[in-house]
């Protein structure tokens, strides 16, 4: 009732937001065509909370989260993560919040194939400067039902187990962001359910705030917010 009568105090009060996506442009050129991809994106995540972000092929779904990762920088509009202009950052610091605070996982190939389960998470530990990588790969492998997994190679690990062992890689670091672009996509129903499950799972035990892509109505369903990519704009539901 009061943040009704009072928006602007409400907004000022609260501030949950962890990301926030301001106006966002981006077309890609190839030759002299360009396509416009986003057009005013805006949209914003609020810290602790589940979103899927839908959309039909070649919405732009993939190109937003790049951006939000600090992989891919827009045309124009900006990118606030914990109150961090992404957007304005170099590559160097937007390599360092990868490393630290946002943890990325996509459909496939995410694990340095001549490298073990294992040697992949402490890598991610490695690389983000922390101490103990073996206990702390150990520690996220079991966690993930992947204990007996670790000295194997990609290569040898199902589909659900690698992407298991990525999403590890993803929260080693304990990040505050999750951004997860159709990761259960190349899985059979089961192992996507498991994955999901363990997102979601992550998410409640660690408060943690994650970013789905998906084409499943299971994800959708199950996450707090839903999103959708249609025309380069972002509308809620
Ligand atoms: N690197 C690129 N160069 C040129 N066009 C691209 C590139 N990446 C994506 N696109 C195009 O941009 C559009 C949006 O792609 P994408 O963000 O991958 O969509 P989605 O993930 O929703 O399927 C598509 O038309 C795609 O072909
Ligand atoms: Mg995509």
């Amino acid at each position: 009732m009061f943040s009704a009568a009072f928006p602007s105090d409400r907004g000022a009060e609260v501030g949950p937001a962890l990301v926030k996506v301001e106006g966002l442009e981006k077309s890609y050129r190839e030759g002299g065509e360009g396509t416009v991809v986003l057009s005013g994106a805006t949209f914003e995540i609020n810290r602790g909370e589940t979103t899927s972000l839908i959309g039909t092929s070649g919405a732009g779904k993939s190109t937003l989260l790049a951006i939000v990762a600090g992989l891919l920088l827009p045309d124009s509009g900006k990118v606030q993560f914990a109150g961090e202009e992404v957007t304005a950052m170099d590559e160097t610091e937007r390599a360092s919040l990868r490393a630290l605070r946002i943890g990325v996982v996509v459909q496939s190939d995410n694990l340095i194939p001549f490298l073990t389960a294992s040697e992949n998470v402490e890598l991610a530990v490695e690389l983000a400067g922390g101490e103990r990588p073996a206990e702390k790969a150990a520690g996220i492998l079991d966690e993930l039902g992947l204990a007996g997994r670790s000295g194997v190679l990609p290569r040898r690990l199902s589909g659900g187990e690698a992407q298991r062992v990525a999403l590890a890689v993803a929260l080693v670091n304990e990040p505050e962001l999750l951004l997860a672009d159709e990761v259960t996509a190349e899985l059979d129903s089961k192992n996507a359910a498991r994955v999901l499950d363990l997102i979601l799972s992550a998410s409640a035990k660690r408060g943690l705030t994650v970013l789905i892509v998906t084409h499943s109505p299971e994800s959708a369903r199950l996450t707090d917010n839903l999103l959708r990519v249609a025309d380069g704009k972002v509308e809620v539901g």
